[in-house]
């Protein structure tokens, strides 16, 4: 972008205001609307759509049209991954993130999305492949280990969970074993792995180039 030549800023919060302050006319009784946002306008990380509505309101939106895909991402020594990976899931309304092992998590990389995020733990690992199966989900693990395929050739499923390993050891070999197959992103430089929250990002677009409706974003 230059000065000569702006590029309009786009249908989210980072256009050239933080923000909108408060409402300008009569206020309008929409229910969605929060009193308090109209009064004082609203910063939040919140696309222009969802401006000066109730977390509520926004949160029961989403759900009317979250995709049909979960991700998991294993925690059994504290992820600092985890927070970016409940922001993407936010970005491309992901069903539910589900956190495997430590209950606790770091959320600064969330950037609060995880308020509009459905979050679910699971102590095991055996017990999210339970949720799986009773749910119908076909479990797909992500990481660059002997006997993945890679996701550049692979349509993952519909109804699918994907399932992220932690930095360091990567992905547990129940979750591999707990799999119909995994996928590996395809690497050409020297690191042995990317980054997981990174990993996660691109698997979840593949979900999305795959099976979402574009005409329906933002
Ligand atoms: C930093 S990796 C660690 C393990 C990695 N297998 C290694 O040998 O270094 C952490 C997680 O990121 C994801 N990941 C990183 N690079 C990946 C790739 N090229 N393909 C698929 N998943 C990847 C996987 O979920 C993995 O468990």
């Amino acid at each position: 972008m230059t000065d000569a030549d702006p590029t309009p800023p786009g249908p989210t919060e980072w256009g050239t205001t933080p923000g909108v302050g408060p409402w300008d006319g009569p206020l309008p009784d929409d229910p969605r609307y929060d009193r308090d946002l109209l009064r004082d306008g609203d910063t939040r990380n919140v696309v222009d759509a969802y401006r000066y509505w109730t977390r509520e309101a926004i949160i029961a939106d989403i759900d009317e049209r979250r995709h049909r895909l979960h991700v998991a991402i294993e925690n059994f020594g504290n992820d600092a991954n985890i927070g970016a990976v409940v922001r993407t899931a936010n970005a491309f309304a992901v069903d539910t993130v589900h956190i495997v092992g430590k209950r606790r998590w770091n959320r600064r990389g969330a950037m609060v999305t995880d308020r509009y995020q459905r979050l679910r733990h699971h102590a095991t690992t055996a017990e999210l492949l339970d949720y799986a199966a009773e749910r119908g989900l076909e479990v797909v693990a992500v990481d660059n280990v002997p006997g993945s395929v890679r996701l550049e050739h692979t349509r993952l499923p519909l109804d699918c969970l994907l399932i992220f390993g932690q930095e360091g050891p990567g992905i547990s070999p129940e979750a591999q074993n707990g799999a119909a197959m995994t996928v590996s992103i395809a690497q050409f430089g020297s690191t042995r792995s990317v980054n997981a929250a990174v990993a996660a990002g691109i698997a979840m677009h593949a979900w999305i180039t795959a099976h979402a409706d574009t005409a329906r974003a933002w």
